[in-house]
């Protein structure tokens, strides 16, 4: 392999599901920064690092607005113009506008308030079980329990009522799936923009007991709360639910790990911490240097693209000890699943939640629960979607 890399790998080593693509580990073994010629000639740097990739995300000199993120990894554009986020979206945001936006919610995903969710992600999880076990015994874990649960959550959270997934499911899976051409992208988004658009209108004439009703009772305009909203329900939607199922196929992979984990139930929190780092569903972050910045020896420049690598960063041997092996007793904590810094994901605490029930209830609901085709045959998302994870997963378990 030539070094530094020279295009971005588009897929993994076969058998090497949950290991990032070996181009980016060797890049990361050369340098934990190195310069990235994107596709549309513009000159850029990857960061593979775990220091480094740390320092950028809490550093604001390092933007994250949409209308600065000219230059895609794999695809080449061209130097395109991008117009800034909508009202709302504020993960593309900076500060002050990226506040105005994540204040108003914070306290409405505390620890404190995401665990007295607890009894109804367990209720929830245990009716997909249910139908799960009457169905059986094999099932799609993806379509079964990994991709409803937290739907519904986060639906039942922000009062998107989930009989109408219809007109967001499918489109948001399309717009996070990165199997797509950029027309469908667009319509998908415009289609869940309309439906939301509708949604905020209903709910400010008819305020429920939810957290959109909450912010109309704000100085947040319509747009404002329907761009919050996207933001809000796409994130919660596909993260956890690859969580979910890609995790599952890892412990079930690793089946001593699954066994002390179905040995000793109170491994689970630490448990969830590890496949987090181990799996790295959010497999890169992208900024854009708004100054000239020094680096691990070398000078961003200013307007200049960066592209971090979570998965290698989560796999960095300077900061976590035998990082490749997947260890649920794991004490070196820190992984960089959820970000660092002003957008560290505001939802970590509802996932973490769903995973704490989710897991252990599916693990004790289906003692014999293993997988129905060979390892390899398990359809992966594609190197190039947002977030990793498998298209679906066939288990089977003794009746
Ligand atoms: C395992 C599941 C999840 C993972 C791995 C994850 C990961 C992330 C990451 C890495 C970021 C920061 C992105 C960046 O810095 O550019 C982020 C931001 C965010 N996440 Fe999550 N997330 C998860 C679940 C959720 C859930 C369930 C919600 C539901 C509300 C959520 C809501 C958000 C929001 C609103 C932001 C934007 C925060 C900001 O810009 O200030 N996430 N997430």
């Amino acid at each position: 392999m030539e070094i530094p890399l020279t295009k971005m790998p588009t897929a993994r080593q076969p058998g090497c599901p949950f290991d990032p693509p070996k181009e980016l580990i060797q890049t990361r073994e050369h340098s934990p920064i190195t310069p990235y010629p994107f596709p549309s000639g513009h000159q850029g740097w990857l960061i593979t690092g775990y220091d480094l990739a740390r320092s950028v995300l809490a550093d604001p000199r390092f933007s994250s607005r949409k209308e600065l993120m000219r230059h895609h990894p794999t695809i080449d554009y061209g130097d395109i113009e991008v117009p800034p986020a909508p009202p709302g979206e504020f993960l593309l945001m900076d500060e002050p506008q990226h506040s105005r936006y994540r204040k108003p919610l914070v306290g409405k995903f505390t620890v404190r308030r995401m665990r007295l969710l607890t009894e109804r992600v367990e209720q929830v999880t245990a009716e997909h079980l249910d139908a799960m076990e009457k169905a059986g015994p094999s099932a799609d874990l993806v379509t079964a329990f990994a991709k409803p649960i937290p739907a519904i959550v986060i639906c039942e959270l922000l009062g998107v009522p989930y009989e109408d997934r219809g007109r967001f499911q499918d489109n948001i899976d399309k717009f996070l799936g990165g199997e797509v051409s950029d027309e469908e992208l667009i319509a998908a988004y415009t289609a869940v923009q309309q439906y939301l658009a509708e949604l905020v209108v209903a709910k400010r004439a008819n305020p429920t007991d939810d957290v959109l009703s909450d912010l109309t009772d704000s100085d947040l305009t319509d747009e404002e709360l329907q761009g919050m909203a996207l933001i809000l329900l796409s994130a919660g939607f596909d993260t956890t639910a690859n969580m979910l199922a890609l995790g599952t196929f890892a412990l079930l992979q690793n089946p001593e790990q699954l066994a002390a984990l179905r040995a000793e139930p109170t491994l689970i929190e630490p448990a969830v911490e590890e496949l987090l780092r181990y799996l790295s569903v959010l497999r890169a972050f992208q900024r854009v240097a708004l100054e000239d910045v020094e680096l691990g020896g070398q000078t961003i420049k200013a307007g200049t693209t960066v592209i971090l690598s979570g998965n290698t960063a989560n796999r960095d041997p300077e900061r976590f000890t035998d990082p490749h092996v997947l260890d649920i007793r794991r004490q070196d904590g820190g992984h960089l699943t959820f970000g660092h810094g002003i957008h560290q994901c505001l939802g970590q605490q509802l996932a973490r939640v769903e995973m704490r029930v989710a897991f252990p209830a599916l693990l004790n609901r289906f003692p014999t629960l293993r997988l129905a085709v060979p390892a390899d045959e398990v359809a992966l998302r594609p190197e190039t979607a947002d977030i990793y994870g498998v298209k679906s997963l066939p288990v089977t378990w003794d009746a």
